[in-house]
């Protein structure tokens, strides 16, 4: 029996490749995107992937109508696609910007608004978005980033407060490094500097993110709404 319906963006690599494969070996029907045509092989048939570029409104809405016409409008959606475009301030273009706050924030915002009328109807749902240390401490070369990933939050705790009464919990999860594309610049001296900061003395890897949010989707977490908890080996305590 399908647990549920769950939508993954950014599922072709990393950690949303990650949290699609943990979803779909342990039974529930997941939906993953990303702007290029991709497979998974670990998948099974539960698995769906789709092109889709969560910044065009356009694609999103003819994405609604085919998983609505498919019956498969999701009950839990995880918002994890997400870039950088890294460069300190003075540098950093216009474009920079816009493209890393357009695909982190407004991609979270976009997602969440088509598929949270389902989950009000159904007064059933859970929203999971992939945050990161970043947004929380801050980090040079990453005003972009950090500013689109802090701004999670205050979303997070919005609409956790607008949507609690339906039975629909919104978290975010704040990731430390992950050993993922994302981080593949990171050169061996920088890892090393990197791993003295952090008390578990390793890098992170995809599936320490993907079994949190695997919980947060869980039954078991339906008393925690409105929270951004990181996964991080300690790197950021307050
Ligand atoms: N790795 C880390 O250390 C780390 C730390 C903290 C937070 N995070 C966060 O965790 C999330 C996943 O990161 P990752 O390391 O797994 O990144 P990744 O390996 O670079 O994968 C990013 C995924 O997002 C997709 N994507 C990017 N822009 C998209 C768009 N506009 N529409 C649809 N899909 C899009 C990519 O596929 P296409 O390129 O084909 O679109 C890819 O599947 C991100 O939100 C990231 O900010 C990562």
């Amino acid at each position: 029996m399908i647990k549920g319906n769950v939508f993954v963006s950014g599922a072709s690599r990393g950690i949303g490749k990650n949290i699609a494969t943990l979803f779909s070996n342990n039974g529930f029907k997941v939906i993953g995107t990303s702007r290029n045509e991709f497979s998974i092989a670990d998948c099974n048939d539960n698995f769906i992937p789709l092109k889709l570029d969560i910044t065009s409104r356009e694609n999103i809405n003819d994405c609604f109508n085919y998983l609505k016409d498919k019956n498969l409008l999701p009950n839990i959606l995880i918002n994890n696609a997400g870039i950088t475009a890294d460069q300190i301030f003075m540098r950093m273009k216009d474009e920079d910007w816009d493209n890393v706050i357009e695909t982190n924030l407004t991609g979270t915002f976009n997602l969440s608004k088509i598929f949270i009328k389902n989950m009000i109807k159904n007064k059933n749902g859970r929203i999971i978005n992939i945050s990161s240390v970043s947004g929380l401490m801050g980090n040079p070369g990453q005003v972009n980033y950090a500013s689109s990933k802090a701004a999670l939050s205050g979303f997070t705790k919005s609409l956790a407060k607008e949507v609690g009464s339906r039975n629909i919990t919104v978290n975010s999860v704040a990731p430390g490094y992950i050993d993922t594309d994302m981080t593949s610049f990171l050169d061996a001296d920088a890892k090393e500097k990197i791993i003295n900061n952090i008390p578990l003395g390793r890098i992170g890897i995809a599936s320490d993110v993907s079994e949190l949010v695997m919980f947060l989707a869980s039954d078991e977490a339906s008393y925690i709404t409105g929270q951004t908890i990181s996964v991080d080996g300690g790197l950021l305590m307050y």
